[in-house]
């Protein structure tokens, strides 16, 4: 558990950050914990301590019990709107605008606090949470929206009576195609790739900080603890976030 950053370390990646011509920053739930957003697989208070990923997070868990399901994440979007972006987002947003072409933010993350914080371009390769789409593709495609099925829980459409489902992707799904090219595009372009707050236990996003180093770059971790990945990093800075994001990233020094 948690000890203080190796300052060596820290002057180490600090450095490469003055000197990267491209910066690609993988982030994971630990990156919104510090706005009061859960992670999912930190002992006790990770989301998958005390609920059943298989119920919650996938298409057989929502065709069974679409109601509970709608229910969990309706209460989790409500989390995510009074969520604030914290210091650690406020960082990268401003790093990015001070160092325009430089930054990349890719994201597991299906809250907006990144987009919040003024990064909109963040890549998101897990969906989003605030949208919705249909469980099942509709044959009238555009012309039916599925934010205009606003009555049920889950809202249902009054034609055919397909569901609305929250627009994040689920265990056995694809990834959004054109998300996952960028995300890979910038892991093999960048000197750096910053990996903050993922456990790495979900691919294929694990695999960005592999592809980023076989191709060249210099990989750091932020993370209070151990990851799946540490052994792809050149560094890893043990700390937060939101402590460790603003003095790594900031173009004042
Ligand atoms: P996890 O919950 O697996 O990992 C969170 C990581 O954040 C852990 O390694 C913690 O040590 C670290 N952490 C906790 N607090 C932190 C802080 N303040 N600053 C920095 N790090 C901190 O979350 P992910 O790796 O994001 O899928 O999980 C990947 C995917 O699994 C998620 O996107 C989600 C889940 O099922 C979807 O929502 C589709």
């Amino acid at each position: 558990m948690a000890e203080a950053p190796d300052p060596v370390a820290l002057a180490a990646v600090r450095a490469h950050v003055d000197a990267a011509r491209r910066v690609c920053v993988l982030t994971g739930a630990g990156m919104s914990a510090e706005s009061g957003i859960a992670t999912f697989r930190d002992p006790a208070t990770g989301l998958w301590s005390k609920f059943d990923p298989a119920v919650l997070a996938s298409v057989e868990g929502f065709r069974a019990q679409p109601q509970h399901v709608w229910d969990w994440y309706a209460q989790r979007r409500e989390g995510m709107r009074r969520a604030r972006p914290n210091a650690g987002h406020l960082a990268l947003a401003a790093f990015g605008r001070q160092r325009p072409g430089v930054l990349t933010v890719v994201t597991q993350n299906v809250d907006d606090l990144h987009q919040r914080a003024g990064w909109p371009e963040t890549i998101r390769l897990h969906g989003d949470i605030l949208a919705a789409r249909w469980l099942t593709p509709c044959p009238r495609g555009k012309a039916c929206d599925p934010a205009a099925a606003a009555v049920g829980r889950p809202p249902r459409c009054a034609e055919c009576g397909n569901l609305v489902r929250p627009d994040v992707v689920w265990f056995g799904e694809m990834l959004p195609e054109r998300a996952v090219d960028a995300a890979e595009h910038a892991a093999r372009r960048c000197d750096l790739m910053l990996v903050v707050g993922t456990s790495g236990a979900v691919w294929p996003a694990a695999g960005l900080a592999h592809t980023a180093r076989r191709a060249g770059a210099r990989v750091a971790i932020v993370n209070p603890d151990d990851s799946e990945i540490d052994d792809e990093a050149h560094w890893v800075l043990r700390g937060t976030a939101a402590t460790l994001l603003p003095p790594l990233l900031d173009t004042r020094r």
